[in-house]
């Protein structure tokens, strides 16, 4: 399916019921309100989220959470809405990212995905990033290996 008209802004305190909402419907995990609130105070972290151009009140159908330090982009979670997904959000959430990366000069985008997380690795995977290492047991709940992907950045 082609993808909606999106547009992306930055997430704030008042968007974080939805995100969380977002969050439970995404991860076994979720992250909690204390840890999305703690990326929204730091300078070196984004909080972008993608609404649909609709008429009526905006709703976020996903967003992605990434740090820029130094010349890197690190991918800390991206989420789509269950109703949204395979529509492109996901992809056109991250491209967003790595515009953001390319415009303060990174080279270098990277991340960790569960093993078993077959989804988002097709998104990446998708998006030109490659399996670069491996971390046994990152994920300790459940002892799950963190597959290791980075992307270079190159100038546009
Ligand atoms: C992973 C996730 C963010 C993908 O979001 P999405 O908006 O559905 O992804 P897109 O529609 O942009 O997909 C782009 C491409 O990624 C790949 N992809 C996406 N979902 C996939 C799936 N379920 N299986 C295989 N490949 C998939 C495909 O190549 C897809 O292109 P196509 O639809 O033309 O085949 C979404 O499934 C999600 O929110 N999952 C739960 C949260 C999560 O696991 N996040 C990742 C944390 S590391």
């Amino acid at each position: 399916m082609t993808a909606p008209p999106l547009r992306f802004r930055r997430v704030g305190e008042a968007d974080l019921a939805r995100i969380m909402e977002i969050e439970a419907a995404g991860f076994l995990h979720p992250w909690s309100e204390r840890m999305l609130r703690s990326e929204l105070s730091h300078a070196w972290s984004v909080v972008l989220g993608a609404a649909e151009e609709a008429p009526g009140p905006e709703r976020l159908i996903g967003y992605v959470i990434y740090w820029l330090v130094h010349d890197e982009v690190h991918v800390l979670n991206v989420a789509t809405a269950p109703e949204a997904r395979r529509r492109g959000v996901g992809r056109a959430l991250l491209e967003e990212a790595l515009a953001h990366g390319r415009r303060k000069a990174c080279r270098l985008v990277t991340l960790e995905v569960r093993r078993s997380n077959a989804p988002a690795q097709g998104l990446y995977r998708a998006m030109g990033f490659r399996q670069v290492g491996v971390r046994p047991g990152y994920y300790a709940e459940e002892r799950e290996d963190a597959i290791v992907m980075t992307l270079d950045l190159d100038p546009r």
